[in-house]
């Protein structure tokens, strides 16, 4: 059985380091991990992504998915789905200079939101649980959420990348109360 696991939040130091590399030795326990992280994803409320740093597993570990539509609080430029996808040792090369500013939320900063630049073209070297090397090109909103979980890997937060503080705040009252919201996602 899936354990759904507790949430380390920003200040946590588990957050800050940069984490181990997959052993795929460790098939059984690389397995259950990535069992319980989707079981922790799923308990969570409208949420993409989930690094294993986040539940105190400091390992190089990635689950995210992306549903036809976000929740409103994204400004999602794409309807398109991407299913459950597992990345384990994930590597972001950037395919264009250009950074695009979008609002991001992190499982690990409750009730927080901020608009991140991001680089709107790239690719994900990875590898599979199966230890099977992939790669991933994505634009635009997918861009951005590989770029946000894969910095989860190296202890970074989103506010870290954030070049404007005064768009952070919380998410009740941006996104119920400012309707530049509703103009970001239509
Ligand atoms: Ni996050």
């Amino acid at each position: 059985m899936a354990s759904i696991l507790p949430i380390a939040r920003m200040g946590n130091p588990i957050l800050k380091r940069a984490a181990d590399p997959v052993d795929f030795d460790q098939r059984k326990s690389l397995e259950a991990l990535v069992a319980n992280m989707i079981a922790t994803l799923d308990a969570q409320n409208e949420r993409i992504g989930l690094a294993a740093p986040q539940v105190f597993i400091s390992q190089r570990v990635v689950i995210y998915r992306i549903p036809a539509r976000s929740h409103q609080r994204y400004a999602q430029d794409t309807l398109d789905a991407v299913p459950l996808t597992v990345l384990c040792n994930p590597v972001i090369t950037p395919l264009s200079d250009i950074r695009e500013e979008g609002w991001e939320a992190c499982i690990s900063i409750p009730k927080l939101m901020g608009k991140v630049p991001r680089y709107t073209h790239i690719r994900c070297d990875f590898f599979s649980i199966d230890g099977v090397s992939h790669m991933i090109e994505a634009t635009g909103f997918h861009a951005r959420v590989l770029q946000h979980e894969c910095d989860h890997l190296d202890g970074i937060l989103y506010p870290h990348q954030m070049t404007d503080l005064s768009t952070l705040g919380f998410e009740d009252e941006i996104v119920s109360k400012n309707a530049n919201i509703e103009l970001d996602i239509v």
